[in-house]
């Protein structure tokens, strides 16, 4: 692309990213990019800009060569795929701000970019303004990390913040995150743990060079959060953070989960309030270090958008130099054990679990809880039944990596 002139953006969607990058560029006077055609779906939809500006047949806008770079920012991921793949499929360069998409055909998406020469960024699809992919992708790249967590998902801990600091109730502070655009268009994304599971898979390619399938990754939420769960957090002064993870044991086997997480004053993720997401990085060298920003929002989101367009105008693409350099990708550490808290009114979901050192029962009217190892693979096995159940589940802190190693310690010693 010629850098002196003024390159044509065709987006696709025009919801809360597609807005916040509008609003960027008519600020922001002075960079060389323009919004040449807007792609949305629906005719009859309110939209704050004249009908003139759209059109609504996505053909069109993929056929148009006056193009010079592709933005897709609508909500349905397979939808999304659909315009990526054909993208891709003609050499295009493409700027996706969709986690889902990008989480759920990572590797069709690199075998495209491969076979015909395309690009295709994402920085926005994970932790919103957090430049968080480049940091893992290129920062990173030589360095082997040891483990990658955080909070990536801002509706669910604006949630946590107005229930912990504000003591709000649940509806009112989930209202709050879709009145303020930081929810999915389904919340169940944002609070049933989906959304940080699309983003932890992303993470984990870039981090770990593993494409994990979403549905690998044992996943729970908020969703069923209760008053009693947030009276158990407080007692020794912790709260409930939403934590996904993805970290390497010393067999060099990986264990992604996500899963809301006790944190207490002395854990990196306690300062991470509102729609703030915090990604902590640990290099094998380098120890661990916080990367804290807004990770949901028009502009956070439409300014790492942005922050692709000036790449890809200028020829970077993602070198997945850990993908690429690792052979035997690592397997799941099935055998990986984690403490956690559950409260539930069905006893048989201990069972389903393998929950092992019950500890803690306490019961009230139909209700149970209690504290128990698990394994991530029986997490995984369950995690439908638990959902299905409405029980609530979350690990006893954040630092699954030292809970897990301590457990195994005391295990080999009572052997
Ligand atoms: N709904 C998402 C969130 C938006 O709350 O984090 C950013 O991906």
């Amino acid at each position: 692309m010629d850098s002196h002139r003024l390159l044509k953006i065709g987006l696709f969607g025009f919801g809360c990213v597609g807005q916040g990058l509008y609003d960027i560029l008519s600020r922001e006077e002075t960079l060389p990019f323009k919004v040449e055609r807007i792609c949305v779906k629906d005719p009859k939809k309110l939209r704050p800009l004249p009908a003139e500006n759209f059109t609504y047949d996505w053909q069109q806008v993929l056929q148009d060569e006056s193009l010079d770079l592709l933005v897709e920012a609508i909500s349905d991921a397979e939808e999304a795929f659909a315009i990526v793949a054909e993208a891709l499929r003609q050499g295009k360069k493409v700027v996706t701000a969709n986690k889902k998409l990008v989480a759920f055909h990572l590797p069709e998406l690199l075998a495209l970019q491969e076979e015909f020469g395309g690009t295709l960024l994402y920085e926005a699809a994970v932790a919103g303004g957090i430049p968080i992919i480049r940091t893992v992708e290129e920062y990173f790249s030589n360095e082997p990390l040891e483990r990658v967590h955080g909070i990536l998902n801002g509706s669910s801990n604006y949630i946590l913040s107005q229930i912990f600091l504000l003591q709000k109730g649940y509806a009112e502070a989930l209202k709050e995150a879709q009145d303020k655009g930081f929810a999915e268009l389904d919340p169940w994304l944002d609070v049933a743990g989906a959304d940080s599971r699309h983003k932890l898979c992303i993470l984990t390619a870039h981090a770990f060079g593993k494409t994990i399938a979403p549905e690998d990754v044992a996943f729970f939420g908020i969703d069923y959060l209760n008053d009693q769960d947030v009276e158990y957090a407080k007692q020794d002064g912790s709260v409930i953070k939403m934590v996904a993870s993805a970290h390497l044991t010393a067999d060099g086997e990986l264990v992604p989960v996500v899963l809301p997480s006790l944190v207490d004053a002395s854990d990196d993720l306690f300062v991470v309030e509102q729609e703030f997401n915090g990604v902590v990085v640990q290099g094998a060298y380098s120890g661990p270090q916080l990367f804290k920003g807004r990770g949901a929002g028009g502009h956070p989101t439409g300014a790492a958008v942005l922050s692709d367009i000036v790449s890809i105008s200028k020829g970077y693409s993602y070198g997945y130099k850990k993908l690429h350099k690792t052979t035997n990708a690592p397997a799941l550490a099935l055998d990986f054990e984690l403490e956690v808290y559950l409260r539930s009114t069905e006893p048989e979901l201990v069972v389903a679990l393998g929950l092992t050192n019950l500890q803690n029962v306490q019961r009230e009217n139909e209700s149970f809880s209690v504290l128990g190892t698990v394994t991530l693979g029986n997490l995984i096995k369950a995690q439908d039944e638990i959902r299905k159940a409405g029980a609530y589940i979350m690990a006893l802190s954040s630092d699954f990596v030292n809970a897990g190693v301590k457990k195994s310690k005391e295990r080999v010693h009572a052997s």
